[in-house]
């Protein structure tokens, strides 16, 4: 009965949450989304994927095609505040695509570094338009650039902690 850790990243937030995982618990193992092909061994995967326009990214939303009979834990990142009912909002709609066969084991999102070259695409859109950034935003998108932190770390293993606890692996 094996767990593995399988996350998706691009600009290296994700990845940070999926490693910390890692080395708090020796027995997982630890796969790149890109480089999953058999996950017959694995009866629990902790699930890490960034969010894309509202949802999860699109390598994530491949891989969550083609997993069945498995229990999935999902963590993530986003541009917005850990628990802000936005993010809230992407969590469940991860744990809404995971297919009827696997069992949900519960989600963690957090914020994650926005990149400066988004920030300032957002801060060329003018008032009135589209994804305008207010100055609330903005203030978010400076503040993102200290995510994930240590404090979104803790309460990231604490959850995998309950989780484990919660929900024991039977032989
Ligand atoms: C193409 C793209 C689309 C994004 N869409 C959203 C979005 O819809 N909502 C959001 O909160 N953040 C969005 N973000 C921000 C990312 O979700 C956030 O920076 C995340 O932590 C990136 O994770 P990674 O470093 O593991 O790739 C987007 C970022 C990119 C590059």
């Amino acid at each position: 009965m094996k767990t593995i850790i399988i996350y998706s990243s691009i600009t290296g937030n994700t990845k940070k949450l999926a490693h910390a995982i890692y080395n708090h618990k020796s027995t997982f193992d630890i796969m790149a989304v890109e480089d999953v092909n058999d996950l017959k061994a694995y009866d629990r995967i902790y699930l890490g994927y960034w969010v894309n326009r509202g949802t999860a990214d699109e390598a994530t939303l491949k891989l969550l095609k083609d997993i069945t009979n498995k229990e999935i834990a999902a963590f993530g990142t986003s541009g917005q505040y850990s628990d802000s009912p936005v993010s809230l909002k992407y969590s469940n709609s991860v744990n809404d695509l995971i297919l009827s066969d696997n069992v949900y084991l519960g989600g963690y999102i957090c914020l994650g570094k926005i990149e400066e070259s988004r920030t300032e695409r957002r801060l060329k859109i003018a008032k009135g338009e589209k994804h305008y950034l207010t100055e609330e935003g903005y203030k978010r998108h400076l503040e993102s650039r200290k995510h994930p932190d240590e404090e979104d770390i803790d309460r990231l293993l604490r959850w995998v902690d309950s989780i484990e606890e919660k929900y024991e692996i039977s032989d």
